[in-house]
């Protein structure tokens, strides 16, 4: 048996540390069964707090937006506490603002990379502010939309990602001197998963835009891309920094002497949103040990969170027993497999310590999952998606997306074929 303990996998004590300790999941796995990702609505207000309180520290929280994209989760109940906050949502697309108005949501930026001319319209309409990415799209709103207030998305990366180059921005300023035009706000993407250091870094190269392009500019906004460590057990050594970071953010724009008025928007995802949600699923055999690696049979899948397996994220996992008690981890090393028939369907990359005996009594839990996995869910292999619970405040526990039924990935099936030249378009979108 191999003992070497897993990186990924310690003894003991951490569901206790967890939001997920203090839950009834016995209660969850009886009603609404497994797979289901659980997610925490305090652990959501923790972490804008942590966040709006850096900003505060750093005396510059009237200047400090947040705008949390919606399209990491896109569950808009997980998403009801940025109220509280008066924080605001990034969308990319005109389904998610038809879908979160529905929500109740009003307080909208929008980040969608390339898009159509409809679809610059379609936000004309709406008021709210779009960050386009060619200076095609810029003129096409300008021409259509005369009073819009201009607002551009740039790509420090210089890499396929949707964003107008460092080495157009000569050319952007001279269109918008052309047309009469003021920037309102430029977004700078740098990539995700940053270190503290690195987003510092970043900061004199936008202060460095702003003064040489855009000085009139009212807002800067630094985007997304603040790192997340899942290897940690600890909850503050998981998050960013931003303490540190809105410190030195204060100090390099007055030493660029960004005017006061000037706002600091953000749209932090995996950091506000990855330790929200949690993957509960079943142990359905014994370890299989088919003279290669072990496994262990869960009903899981990767195509439940994808990106685990593709950015390589080894989540931690808890593993449990009948009762739901968190068991330690100290048998031998097995890969996690999913349900799916494919020879690549494990739910997270490489080989976890699991416990000695582990069987189809048994339950694991998957930490760190409310960013870029139920949202990511396919329906490919036929595997229905996972089911999905919160859990307020006062600690009552809601279903807020049901399994569905047996057949549900065939939802959208027609019974008889449709002969196109007589059937109406088929373009109204399920939520309107
Ligand atoms: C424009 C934009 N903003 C924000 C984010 C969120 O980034 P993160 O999860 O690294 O905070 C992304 C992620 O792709 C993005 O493309």
């Amino acid at each position: 048996m191999d003992t070497t303990p897993s990186p990924y996998a310690v003894n003991g004590g951490h569901l206790a540390h967890s939001w997920l300790g203090r839950l009834d999941l016995r209660l969850i796995a009886d009603r609404v069964g497994t797979p289901v990702f659980v997610y925490s609505e305090e652990q959501g207000v923790k972490n804008i707090g942590r966040i709006k309180s850096a900003a505060a520290a750093a005396g510059i929280e009237k200047r400090v937006e947040l705008y949390i994209p919606f399209f990491p989760n896109s569950n808009p109940h997980i998403l009801g506490p940025l109220r509280k906050f008066d924080s605001g949502l990034l969308l990319q697309l005109p389904s998610e603002y038809k879908i979160l108005r529905r929500f109740g949501f009003d307080k909208f930026i929008v980040s969608p990379g390339h898009v159509s001319d409809a679809d610059i319209g379609f936000w004309a309409q709406t008021g709210y502010p779009i960050f386009l990415s060619s200076l095609d799209e810029i003129s096409h709103l300008i021409r259509i939309d005369p009073r819009a207030s201009i607002n551009v998305r740039l790509d420090s990366l210089s890499s396929g990602k949707p964003g107008i180059k460092y080495s157009q921005l000569h050319d952007l300023k001279e269109l918008l001197a052309i047309n009469k035009r003021p920037l309102n706000c430029f977004e700078l993407y740098c990539g995700s998963g940053n270190s503290v250091d690195e987003m510092i870094s970043i900061l004199e190269q936008v202060f460095m835009i702003f003064l040489t392009y855009f000085p009139e500019a009212n807002a800067i906004n630094f985007a997304g891309g603040y790192g997340f460590a899942y290897d940690e057990w600890n909850e503050p050594n998981k998050h960013f920094d931003w303490h540190r970071y809105f410190q030195n953010l204060r100090d390099i724009a007055d030493r660029y002497r960004v005017p006061a008025h000037v706002k600091f928007l953000f749209e932090p995802a995996r950091d506000v949103l990855a330790d929200v949600g949690a993957l509960l699923l079943s142990v359905k055999r014994s370890v299989i040990s088919n003279g290669g690696a072990n496994q262990v049979l869960t009903d899981g899948s990767r195509t439940l969170m994808p990106s685990a397996q593709y950015k390589q994220r080894h989540h931690h996992v808890i593993f449990l027993d009948a009762a739901m008690a968190e068991m330690n981890s100290n048998g031998m090393r097995a890969a996690l497999r999913g349900r799916g028939i494919l020879r690549h369907d494990y739910v997270l990359p490489g080989e976890y310590a699991v416990p000695e005996g582990i069987g189809p009594q048994n339950y694991l839990v998957i930490l760190d999952v409310g960013a870029y996995c139920a949202t990511q869910h396919m329906e490919f292999l036929s595997i229905p998606p996972a089911a999905e619970v919160l859990i307020d405040t006062e600690g009552s526990i809601h279903l807020i997306s049901s399994h569905g039924g047996e057949l549900d990935k065939w939802r959208h099936l027609l019974a008889q074929k449709k002969d196109l030249k007589a059937a109406r378009a088929e373009t109204v979108s399920a939520v309107e």
